[in-house]
């Protein structure tokens, strides 16, 4: 059909810039450098669809982060947040009670643009109201201009790089274990064996070969954005939303330009919203049990332990030293730590 093919972008032209692209693997997956970033070679096309087709609106509100940084949390968050004037939080019609936050929040190239077209389809964003919920894996350096230049909003979220890398490690040993068997997953990751261990992830890390990495590059480009354009950009962190998620709710409502009253404070309502997207409370829900997301990955594989500091059980003091190492190199002259 005339209109998908507007957006997926000829085959050839995906093609020819592949070829041009430097190359490496991630725990067994192919991964393909493009704009200083790594994706996964089956996502080339669709960050180009995106970046070529998407249309931001002034009121759009876009949720940017690396994989398992709290994505899925703060998705929960900020649609509580936006749409609490509709659904009393403890209602049982508030759709975060009946529908996984990907499927309330969609993630633009991994699901809007994908070529695989499951749902929702990129004309589908057309017909969303606003302000739109919309989520993205892309650097700051690499959204489309229209991100950049409209009044659109962007909230950011990162978490200490070890902790990412354990819940990486868990989410994709679950997904492999599931499909890797199957000829689909081969066709989408690209996976081949042996099974990686952690200390490939954490190789893969340390060599800035992660997908939407290098992990603190894609940071300090939010980051600095959030200095400069601190009504653009709102920059948080897994480890201060669990430490007080009151003040740093208060934050991201403030931002979106819909802050809680007093009279909504004394009600108890922002105490409501955390417990509703409290990881016990979401990984209860029926919907979150059973079923997947873009017929790939299970609902709920993005709801596992929700802590801060299951790195100390994972990795050898040598590798928490270079850890450390990296962060002071790579977050020098930022104030950034974790
Ligand atoms: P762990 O694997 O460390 O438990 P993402 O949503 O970006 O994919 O990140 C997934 C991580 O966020 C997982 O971390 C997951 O358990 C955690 N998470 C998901 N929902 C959460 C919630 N409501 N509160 C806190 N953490 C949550």
């Amino acid at each position: 059909n005339q209109k998908q093919e507007e957006i997926i972008l000829s085959g050839k032209e995906v093609q020819q810039l592949m070829q041009c692209l430097p190359k490496a693997t991630f725990v067994g997956s192919k991964i393909m450098k493009y704009q200083g970033f790594w994706y996964h070679d089956n996502h080339i096309q669709n960050v180009l669809a995106f970046q070529r087709h998407f249309q931001a609106r002034d009121t759009d509100l876009i949720i940017a982060s690396l994989p398992k940084t709290g994505t899925t949390w703060l998705k929960s968050l900020l649609f509580a947040v936006v749409n609490r004037a509709h659904y009393s939080t403890n209602h049982h019609q508030n759709p975060l009670l009946t529908n996984h936050p990907h499927e309330l929040v969609y993630s633009l190239e991994t699901d809007v643009y994908s070529k695989a077209f499951v749902y929702p389809h990129p004309h589908h964003l057309n017909e969303l109201s606003s302000p739109r919920l919309l989520s993205t894996h892309l650097p700051y350096a690499s959204l489309p201009e229209s991100i950049k230049n409209s009044g659109c909003r962007i909230l950011y979220i990162t978490r200490n790089p070890l902790d990412t890398l354990v819940s990486l490690y868990y989410f994709s040993m679950k997904v492999m274990k599931k499909y890797f068997s199957m000829d689909v997953m081969k066709m989408i990751l690209g996976m081949f064996y042996p099974t990686p261990s952690m200390e490939d992830f954490f190789e893969a890390f340390c060599e800035d070969r992660i997908p939407f990495g290098p992990f603190f590059d894609h940071v300090v480009g939010y980051w600095k954005e959030s200095l400069e354009q601190p009504d653009k950009v709102l920059f948080l962190k897994y480890e201060e939303l669990k430490d007080d998620p009151t003040i740093q709710l208060k934050r991201l409502a403030e931002f979106v330009g819909m802050p809680f009253t007093s009279q909504e404070e004394s009600e108890g309502v922002i105490q409501q919203i955390i417990d509703m997207c409290s990881i016990k409370k979401m990984k209860e829900l029926e919907v979150n049990k059973t079923g997947v997301i873009n017929k790939l990955f299970e609902k709920k594989t993005y709801f596992r332990k929700g802590e801060v500091g299951d790195w100390t059980h994972h990795f050898t003091a040598p590798m928490v030293e270079k850890m450390k190492k990296l962060m002071e190199e790579k977050l020098e002259g930022t104030d950034l730590s974790y």
